[in-house]
């Protein structure tokens, strides 16, 4: 989960990040009162969850109260890159002196934590790594021993951060890592990291990147959610315990077994060249021991979602028989009644899986066909979802 900017700051503050004052306000009216509270000159700055806000007009200073009102109604409802400005935050200026760049992530591809920092922060930071990677260094931690307060030092150096700030900027560090570590993030960025004129070394804006299969550790994160963006039938699959992802497709897709659906995503996207182009609409891995219960719940928001035009229901028996699959579909298109609608193309394979076919045929429920191979029946939703 991506946080806010105002959720970043507040998460620094929580663990000793030195930050600004700083509020979020909804409307005009309370971009003002929060303007008024924190007095003097503000920063009113678009919430929206995609970088480059600054550039695209939604970073703006404010001399007063009054002019953070006018400045916020001008920035709230504004569209960033597709992102509608729903939210403000109203920030404390600072006197910069200069911008820096202090981010750690999660280096997926190198199977490491990196801490990435550069004296050349700001708002064009990757212009700065694309055309002199030089001036960005990326140092890898070891996760098991974490960062000492000689590498941060080392790390601050090697970046060359001047003498005079060393010590706070590798003490920033420092509480990045511990942010990152105990709130279990992916990925935590200041950009920029400031020194003010009067030599204070400030995070002024954070981007902050939560790993949420970490969630159970954390009850408390689950208020950072933004219900409002949230995709209704993700929101609703994730209600019911199902791993379902929207795409943009025409296909609805249950699998058990992610490289099973994953795979079957690509099968079907390759059948529907053939048929205009038709694709998969979700990702769907029902898992192990599906119950006919977890079948019906997959069911109906797959059916549930107006783009789909046909089902697949791809299912190697495994630990659970194709026969008990086969009971699951029959009992779920029971439940489900009128509301199944849409053609449902299954092909069943794996363990007792002539039994699971019987049935299937058996129950001759008219929304359902079988088909014996996982090519076959791609093609079959595919042609059902053109048609
Ligand atoms: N509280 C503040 N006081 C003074 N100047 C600020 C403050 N916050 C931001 N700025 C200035 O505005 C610039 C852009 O702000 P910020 O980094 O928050 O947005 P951005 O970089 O455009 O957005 P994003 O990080 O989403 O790409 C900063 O580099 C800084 O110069
Ligand atoms: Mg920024």
């Amino acid at each position: 989960m991506d946080l806010f900017e105002y959720q970043a700051r507040d998460l620094f503050e929580k663990h000793g990040v030195p930050v600004l004052a700083g509020a979020v306000a909804t409307t005009a009216d309370e971009a003002q009162a929060a303007a008024a509270k924190i007095g003097g000159k503000v920063v009113v700055k678009a919430q929206v969850k995609v970088g480059g806000r600054g550039k695209a007009g939604g970073v703006k200073l404010a001399e007063d109260a009054q002019d953070a009102r006018e400045k916020s109604s001008a920035i709230l409802g504004m569209d960033i890159k597709g992102h509608i400005v729903n939210k403000v935050m109203i920030a404390q200026a600072a006197p910069i002196d200069s911008e820096y760049y202090l981010a750690i992530l999660l280096d997926r591809s190198n199977r490491t934590f990196l801490i990435m920092a550069s004296v050349a922060g700001g708002m064009d930071i990757e212009q700065v790594a694309h055309e002199t990677p030089e001036k960005l260094i990326k140092v890898p931690v070891n996760s098991n021993q974490g960062l000492s307060k000689s590498e941060a030092l080392k790390i601050v150096a090697d970046a060359k951060f001047p003498a005079d700030i060393a010590e706070q900027v590798a003490d920033t560090l420092l509480l990045i890592w511990k942010v990152f570590t105990s709130e279990d993030a992916t990925l935590v960025e200041i950009n920029p990291l400031v020194k003010t004129t009067d030599g204070r070394i400030i995070a002024l804006d954070g981007k902050v990147t939560l790993d949420d299969n970490a969630g159970f550790r954390h009850p408390d994160h689950e208020a950072l959610i933004d219900e409002s963006a949230a995709d209704p039938l993700e929101a609703l699959a994730k209600a019911k315990n199902l791993n379902y992802v929207k795409l943009e497709g025409q296909v609805g897709i249950i699998g058990n077994g992610a490289g099973l659906v994953m795979s079957t995503l690509d099968v079907v996207a390759y059948a529907g060249e053939k048929f205009g182009g038709v694709k998969p609409a979700n990702f769907l891995d029902i898992g192990g021991g599906a119950s006919a219960q977890v079948m019906a719940d997959g069911l109906s928001i797959i059916l549930g979602d107006p783009d789909v035009k046909s089902v697949f229901v791809n299912v190697f028996g495994g630990i659970t028989s194709c026969d008990a699959v086969a009971n699951g579909i029959v009992q779920a298109l029971e439940m489900l009644g009128s509301k199944a609608t849409k053609p449902i193309v299954v092909r069943l394979d794996g363990n007792n899986v002539l039994e699971g076919r019987r049935i299937l045929n058996e129950a001759k429920h008219p929304l359902v066909q079988q088909l014996d191979t996982m090519d076959g029946a791609a093609s079959r939703a595919a042609e059902l979802a053109a048609k």
